[in-house]
C-alpha cells in the first residue's frame, strides 16, 4: 500500500508505519544523549501510545531501565487501511525496547473496562510482581459503564456562558471567529466521568487489592492550566471541571496508598500538539502562538523534554518539587509572564493575512502530520508498504 495522509477536520484518517517508527525512534535517540535517572524500574502507563503517555513510557524505559507495561485504545490494520498511529508507535516501542533487552508489553482495550484491568492485573502478576509508577495519561472521548450499559461522552464546552473567539484552521490557515455555547449540567458529569479522577481511583483500587503495588508505589495523572485566553473554554469549562476532580482525586487515591508510604500526584503539562489537543477549539492558534515565542525564546519542549524533565528534575528528586497545591508544574516556562504578554500581543494581530509570518503554525501542521508518520525526513513516501505490523506482544 502507497501511505499518504488523509485529513479530516481535525484528524487524520492514516497513519504510515515507517514514520511513527522514526517518531519513537527520534524520541528515544533525544534521550541517549541525556544523562540517566535513578527513576522507576516496574512501570503501568495509562494511555500509552502517543502523546505524553508513549513519551512518558520512553522516558521511563530509556533514561531508567524501567520495565513498562502500557495499556491504550488501538486500531490494528485490516490490510485495507492503515492501523492507527498509536498501534505503529507501540510497535515501533516494543521492537527498540527488546532491542535493548528491556522488558515491555502492551495490552489494547477499554481502560474504563474491568476485563483490560484484571487483564493487566495478571500481566504484572505474572511478569513483574508489583509496579512502582502508574502514569495515568487517558485522553478518551466517551467511557461506558459496563455494568449498566450507560454511556458517557466527554465534551469541550465553556460552563455557564457562550464562548466567542479566534480560532485558526491549521489546514486551510484561515483565521475565524468560533462560538461554543455552554454545556448543560449532564454534559459537565459526563466530561468529570470520563476525563476526571474516578477511573484512576478505580485501577489504584484494583491494583492495591490484588498486591500488585509496592512500597513507596507513586502514580501521576496529567492536567492542563494553560493561558487566560482558553481560560472560559478549557480551565473554566467542562475539562477543566474534570481536571478538578482529578485534583480532588489525590487525597482519596493517597489514603489508598498510604500504608506503602505512597503518594499520588497531579502533573500540570505544557500545551503540546496530540490528537487530544488538535481537537479543541482555538487550542491550534494558541499552540502556534505559543510555539513561535518558546521556539524565539530557545524554550520550547515536546512530549519528550517535557517527561524527562518531569522525571529528572521534578518527581525523582530527594523532595518533589510541588507547587502550593502539591501539584508538579511542567507548565512553568510556557505560563512565564513575558510569555504569556507576548502571546496576548500576538493573538490581538493574528489574522489570516499574517498568520504565517506571525505564529508558527506552519510548524503546527507539520508537526500534526508528524503525529501520523507524515513529512519526515528519509522516508519514501512513494514506497509500497504492508500496513499489517505486528506488536510482538500483542497476539
Ligand atoms: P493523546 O490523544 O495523544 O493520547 C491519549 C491516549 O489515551 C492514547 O494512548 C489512547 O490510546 C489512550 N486511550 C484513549 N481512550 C482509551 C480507552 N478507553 N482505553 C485505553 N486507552 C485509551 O493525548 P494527550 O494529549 O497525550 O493527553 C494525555 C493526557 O495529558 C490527558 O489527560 C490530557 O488532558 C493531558 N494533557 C495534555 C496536554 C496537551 O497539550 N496535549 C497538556 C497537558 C495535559
Amino acid at each position: 500500500m502507497i501511505i499518504k495522509p488523509k485529513a479530516r477536520g481535525f484528524i487524520c484518517t492514516t497513519a504510515h508505519p515507517e514514520g511513527c517508527y522514526a517518531n519513537v525512534k527520534e524520541q528515544i535517540d533525544y534521550l541517549s544523549k541525556k544523562e540517566k535517572i535513578n527513576g522507576p524500574k516496574k512501570v503501568l502507563i495509562i494511555g500509552s501510545s502517543t502523546g505524553y503517555g508513549m513519551s512518558s513510557r520512553i522516558s521511563t524505559a530509556f533514561s531508567s531501565d524501567a520495565s513498562t507495561i502500557g495499556v491504550f485504545f488501538e486500531k490494528p490494520s485490516n490490510g485495507r487501511s492503515t492501523a492507527s498511529p498509536g498501534w505503529y508507535n507501540t510497535a515501533a516501542f516494543e521492537k527498540l525496547a527488546h532491542e535493548q533487552n528491556l522488558y515491555a508489553k502492551s495490552i489494547n482495550g477499554d481502560a474504563f473496562s474491568d476485563q483490560i484491568k484484571n487483564e493487566t492485573i495478571d500481566l504484572i502478576k505474572k511478569d513483574l510482581g508489583k509496579i512502582d509508577l502508574l502514569i495515568y495519561s487517558l485522553a478518551a472521548p466517551r467511557k461506558t459503564n459496563y455494568k449498566t450499559g450507560e454511556k458517557y461522552n466527554s465534551v469541550l464546552k465553556p460552563i455557564g456562558n457562550v464562548y466567542s473567539n479566534k480560532a485558526v484552521d491549521f489546514n486551510t490557515k484561515v483565521v475565524s471567529e468560533v462560538t461554543v455555547e455552554p454545556a448543560t449540567e449532564k454534559e459537565i458529569s459526563d466530561t468529570v466521568e470520563v476525563m476526571g479522577g474516578n477511573d484512576w481511583k478505580l485501577w489504584i483500587e484494583k491494583l492495591k487489592a490484588a498486591d500488585v503495588l509496592s512500597e513507596k508505589f507513586v502514580t501521576l495523572a496529567y492536567s492542563y492550566i494553560g493561558s487566560d485566553i482558553t481560560y472560559p473554554l478549557y480551565t473554566k469549562g467542562t475539562i477543566g471541571r474534570a481536571k478538578d476532580h482529578l485534583l480532588e482525586t489525590v487525597p482519596k487515591i493517597d489514603q489508598i496508598i498510604k500504608d506503602l508510604d505512597g503518594k499520588s500526584y497531579i502533573s500540570v503539562n505544557k500545551a503540546l500538539i496530540t490528537q487530544a489537543s488538535s481537537a479543541i477549539p482555538v487550542i491550534p492558534l494558541y499552540i502556534s502562538i505559543l510555539y513561535k515565542i518558546m521556539k524565539d525564546k530557545n524554550t520550547h519542549e515536546g512530549c519528550i523534554e517535557q517527561c524527562y524533565r518531569l522525571f529528572k528534575d521534578k518527581l525523582y528528586k530527594e523532595n518533589v518539587c510541588v507547587d502550593e497545591l502539591g501539584r508538579i508544574r511542567l507548565d512553568d516556562w510556557e505560563l512565564e509572564e513575558d510569555v504569556q504578554t507576548k502571546v496576548r500581543e500576538l493573538w490581538e494581530k493574528a489574522t489570516t493575512e499574517n498568520i504565517k509570518t506571525l505564529t508558527d503554525i506552519n510548524g503546527y501542521s507539520s508537526e500534526f502530520f508528524k503525529l501520523f508518520g507524515f513529512g519526515l525526513n528519509n522516508i519514501d513516501y512513494e514506497k509500497d508498504i504492508d500496513p499489517i505490523v505486528d506488536i510482538p506482544s500483542i497476539k
